[in-house]
């Protein structure tokens, strides 16, 4: 039997007396690619920050490999293999590429010290980054700085820098918002082709571009309002118009 990597149990989250998310039970195996989609406040990035820890659930749980992730803190997380993306190219825009894929792994191990006395030293930090860069199709821009890179490089190399810990599973929150349809294409196909290379074993994706969901996707998890109103392989997802129509935020043929 395979056990799942992430599993909610009848996890909610509010915030005051408002209710971001409904309890809500989701299992994330090894192997999927699973997009969460919904409108503009659906939760989306609510259930992210409970995925990784970032926000405790206010009922319920959520695990990484049995380990309940609010106890874990975002390092040790780490080190078990889940990371998240990041925007570090607007954060750090001077640093060149290979800077801001070492700051990456750093960070999320907990050794942002280490990297400002000796980066340039780290041996297993090096090979982190040329192998994420080898993935990526970088490795030629290793030495540009990152504010020189073009819109689309600059989110890739943001979706790069998520791969430097080598994870299991990673999570990303719209990570192509902001370029164009045959940039996010170029992306997704670089991130199916280095999440092979690297051995992710789940991608986690909050996505609202239906086209790109319907072509990377294998699994769709529709939130409205805070409740998952749907969870299906992308197949049965796209055949339902109510569903459909609810998480692109508009209401359904013949709704009053
Ligand atoms: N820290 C917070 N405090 C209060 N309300 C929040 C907080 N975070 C999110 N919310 C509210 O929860 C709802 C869901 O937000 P979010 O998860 O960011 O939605 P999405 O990512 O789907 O757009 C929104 O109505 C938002 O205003
Ligand atoms: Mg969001």
């Amino acid at each position: 039997m395979t056990s799942a990597l992430i599993e909610v149990k009848s996890a909610s989250r509010t915030f005051g007396s408002f209710t971001a998310l409904a309890p809500i039970d989701l299992a994330i195996s090894s192997g999927e690619f699973v997009a969460i989609v919904g409108p503009n406040g659906a939760g989306k990035t609510t259930l992210v920050n409970l995925l990784t820890g970032l926000l405790r659930p206010s009922t319920g749980s959520v695990t990484f490999k049995g380990q309940d992730v609010s106890r874990l803190g975002p390092v040790r997380l780490a080190r078990m293999g889940m990371a998240r993306g990041f925007q570090l190219v607007t954060v750090f825009p001077e640093l060149t590429v290979a800077e801001t894929i070492a700051v990456a792994a750093f960070s999320r191990l907990g050794r942002a010290h280490h990297w400002f006395s000796s980066a340039h030293s780290d041996g297993d930090i090096n090979g982190r980054v040329a192998r994420v860069a080898d993935a990526f199709g970088l490795t030629d821009r290793l030495e540009q700085p990152a504010r020189l890179l073009a819109q689309g490089e600059k989110k890739l190399l943001d979706v790069a820098s998520a791969f430097a810990l080598e994870p299991e599973v990673i999570l990303l929150d719209e990570p192509t918002s902001g370029v164009s349809t045959a940039d996010k294409h170029a992306i997704m196909q670089t991130l199916v082709i280095a999440s092979e290379k690297m051995g992710v074993k789940a991608v986690v994706l909050i996505e609202h571009d239906m086209d790109l969901v319907a072509t990377y996707a294998g699994r769709i998890v529709g939130l409205h309002a805070g409740r998952v109103i749907a969870d299906r392989p992308k197949n049965d997802f796209f055949t339902d118009a109510e569903v459909v129509a609810m998480v692109v935020g508009r209401p359904p043929k013949g709704f009053h």
